[in-house]
C-alpha cells in the first residue's frame, strides 16, 4: 500500500481569496488524517502567497498528524522550519514569479548548501527530501548530500497524461530514478500535476512509495467532496 500525502495549500489560496478565515486549512489538516490520507503536506513559500507562519505551527502542533513541510534553501525559511518541527521536510526550489514549482532542485549549483540544510533537519530527527527532475545524476547527488529521501517531479510526465500526448520517454526517465533511488536506499517519493489517470500510472512503479498530491484534489473537491476525493486516491494506491 503506497502512501498519500495531501498538499493542503490551495485550502489556503481559497482563504486567502477572501481575506478571512474560511476555509480553514488547519481544519483541512485534520479532515485529511480522518479520511485517511498518511499525511499533510504544506509549502510555506518565501511569498506566504496560500500557508502562511501561523498556519504551518498550528499544522504541525496537531499530534497524531504527519506533516510534511516544503521549504526552499533561503536562510530565514530554513530557521523558521527548524522552529516549526515538522515531521518532515522536502526541500523545493523557488522562484517568486512561479505559478507553482516548476522543476526540480539545482543541485549541482546548491549542493553544499543543501547539504547542510539536511544536516540541520537530520540532526532533530526529521526526514529529509529532495523535489528532483526525474534525472539520474541528480538522484545520485540526492543520496551523496545525505538526503532520506526523494521526490520526483511528475509535473511534465502529468501534463503529458493530460494532453494525451506519448509518455513512453517520460515514464521511463520516472521508472529508471525510481529504481535507482530504491537501489541507492533512498525512499522514494512522486507529486506534481498528478490527477487520477497519472497516478494510477504511476501507482504500478513498485519502488515508489509515497504521492504527494495537492491541486487536482482540491479543485476535484469542488465537484465530489474533500472526503470522498481522498478515498478515491487511496484505492488506486492500494492496487
Ligand atoms: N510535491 C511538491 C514538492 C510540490 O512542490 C507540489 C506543489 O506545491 C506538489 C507535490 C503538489 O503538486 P500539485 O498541487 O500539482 O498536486
Amino acid at each position: 500500500m503506497k502512501r498519500l500525502g495531501v498538499n493542503i495549500d490551495h485550502v489556503a489560496t481559497l482563504r486567502n481569496a477572501r481575506g478571512e478565515y474560511h476555509p480553514d486549512p488547519f481544519q483541512a489538516a485534520k479532515f485529511v488524517k480522518k479520511s485517511g490520507a498518511n499525511s499533510v503536506t504544506i509549502h510555506l513559500r518565501e511569498d506566504r502567497r496560500h500557508i502562511k507562519d501561523l498556519d504551518a505551527r498550528k499544522i504541525c502542533s496537531i499530534k497524531d498528524i504527519q506533516v510534511n513541510l516544503e521549504i526552499s534553501t533561503r536562510d530565514q525559511i530554513v530557521r523558521n522550519a527548524l522552529k516549526i518541527k515538522p515531521n518532515f521536510i522536502c526541500i523545493v526550489p523557488e522562484n517568486r514569479k512561479e505559478v507553482t514549482t516548476e522543476g526540480g532542485l539545482n543541485l549541482l549549483k546548491n549542493k553544499n548548501k543543501i547539504k547542510k540544510i539536511i544536516k540541520l533537519f537530520k540532526n532533530r530527527k526529521i526526514r529529509t527530501s529532495l523535489f528532483i527532475n526525474p534525472s539520474e545524476k541528480d538522484v545520485k547527488i540526492s543520496k551523496d548530500v545525505g538526503a532520506d529521501c526523494i521526490e520526483i517531479h511528475t509535473g511534465k510526465f502529468a501534463n503529458l497524461v493530460k494532453s494525451k500526448k506519448n509518455i513512453k520517454s517520460e515514464l521511463l526517465r520516472i521508472n529508471r530514478c525510481s529504481k535507482l533511488g530504491f537501489k541507492l536506499g533512498l525512499e522514494v517519493h512522486a507529486g506534481h500535476g498528478l490527477d487520477y489517470k497519472s497516478t494510477k500510472i504511476l501507482s504500478k512503479i513498485n519502488e515508489i512509495e509515497e504521492f504527494n498530491i495537492g491541486h487536482f484534489i482540491i479543485g476535484e473537491s469542488v465537484f465530489n467532496g474533500f472526503d470522498k476525493v481522498i478515498k478515491n486516491f487511496k484505492k488506486i494506491l492500494r492496487k
